[in-house]
């Protein structure tokens, strides 16, 4: 999974900013209004994103799933489209699932990500999709991240056809380069809605995301959220907000970062040493996953069985993000463990893939059961 490392949280600032809060604001464990301190100051951290915004376009979610999950329900109506990649997030796909909408599914790689031509052949043909899901940055699980190019051109397709963009956007603080990559919202404020979150860069149980989307939609999000999620998470709305004026979290996105690419250089190391050229794969600029393409006869999703039984490492299949399509792919997360445990979970994956892999894969199964 996409999970941070706890011993990364910023606990100490945390408690010292929640035991303040409560002693002093008793509004803060109350039915309230959205935090609009919080709000500014997501428009500051939007600001040095590159993304100009103001608090009357935020929309406070708990977390990037509700986010999404919320444009959906704004945006599709019965026997609605949408544009999927055909390697995609898994967690959008269970969301998006719940609405039966036809999926137009769009080729997509670990290389270079969305296949724009494909989208576009898909436009002209006459499609009108409900939206378009992307994740620019950091795609979970391809890891890719999209040049500038690609996401003007995104931006000018979405403009174009008037097909809204929903720009998922976790991991964008977590670059492991020199600067971030602007999101595709900064080339256009209309069709394109933006959504971020803390989990990845603060703590995912606090459950604040957001969504940055044209003021004319905030009210109808509202409406849609409080049908089955009545008031928010106050209490993480402020925690977070003093966490914030205390102005730790630069140093603490620097520390993360730095901690994670070592991390990440680790994973590559050990790939390069364990899988060497039984497998392919891309060094991710950010976020905390690496896509690692297998030989064609590998099913990872049984490689995975096998890995679990014998060895007792996990890993995120193929199948399970490619609606059963793939077969021959693996998400490996950085982020969670430390660089030793990272070396020895490689290595215990690649003892069991050179296995298979020197075996007839009609056999494979058989061989491990
Ligand atoms: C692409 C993507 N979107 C959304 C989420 C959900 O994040 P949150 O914890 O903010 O709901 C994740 C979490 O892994 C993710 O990878």
């Amino acid at each position: 999974m996409g999970l941070p490392d706890p011993q990364l949280f910023p606990v100490a600032a945390m408690a010292d900013a929640s035991r303040k809060l409560i002693l002093n604001n008793r509004s803060a464990l109350q039915y309230t209004l959205p935090c609009e301190p919080l709000k500014e100051k997501i428009c500051a951290y939007m600001a040095g994103r590159g993304v100009d915004c103001s608090p009357d376009s935020v929309f406070l979610t708990h977390g990037a799933q509700q986010g999404v999950y919320l444009i959906a329900k704004l945006l599709l109506d019965l026997g609605s489209s949408i544009v999927e990649e055909s390697i995609s997030y898994p967690g959008f796909q269970h969301l998006i699932d719940a609405f039966l909408p036809v999926v137009l599914s769009v080729p997509t790689s670990p290389v270079d990500g969305i296949d724009i031509c494909a989208l576009e052949r898909i436009l002209k043909g006459g499609a009108r999709p409900a939206f378009l899901y992307v994740m620019p940055t950091a795609h979970n699980p391809l890891g890719v991240t999209l040049p500038m190019v690609k996401r003007r051109r995104l931006a000018d397709l979405a403009r174009e056809f008037r097909v809204p963009l929903v720009e998922d956007d976790p991991y964008g603080s977590l670059f492991y380069g020199s600067i971030s990559s602007a999101p595709i919202r900064t080339f256009d404020k209309n069709w394109v809605y933006y959504v971020g979150s803390f989990s990845k860069v603060l703590a995912p149980s606090l459950r604040i995301g957001w969504i940055v989307a044209p003021p004319e939609h905030i009210r109808s999000l509202s409406v849609i959220k409080e049908a089955s999620d009545l008031n928010i998470s106050t209490l993480s709305h402020w925690l977070v907000d003093a966490y914030l004026e205390s102005n730790e979290f630069a140093a603490h996105l620097r520390m993360i970062r730095s901690v994670y690419r070592e991390r990440r250089d680790a994973m590559n190391a050990a790939l390069l040493e364990h899988f060497g050229s039984t497998a392919t794969w891309i060094v991710p600029e950010a976020g905390v996953f690496f896509w690692v393409n297998l030989p064609d006869s590998v099913d990872a999703s049984e490689l995975l069985t096998t890995c679990l039984e014998n060895e007792r490492v996990a890993f995120l299949p193929a199948e399970a993000c490619s609606r059963g399509k793939h077969k021959n792919g693996m998400r490996l997360n950085f982020s969670r463990c430390n660089p030793g445990q990272i070396a020895d979970g490689i290595g215990r994956i690649g003892r069991i893939l050179h296995r298979i892999n020197s075996v007839d894969p009609q056999t494979m199964r058989n061989d491990f059961d």
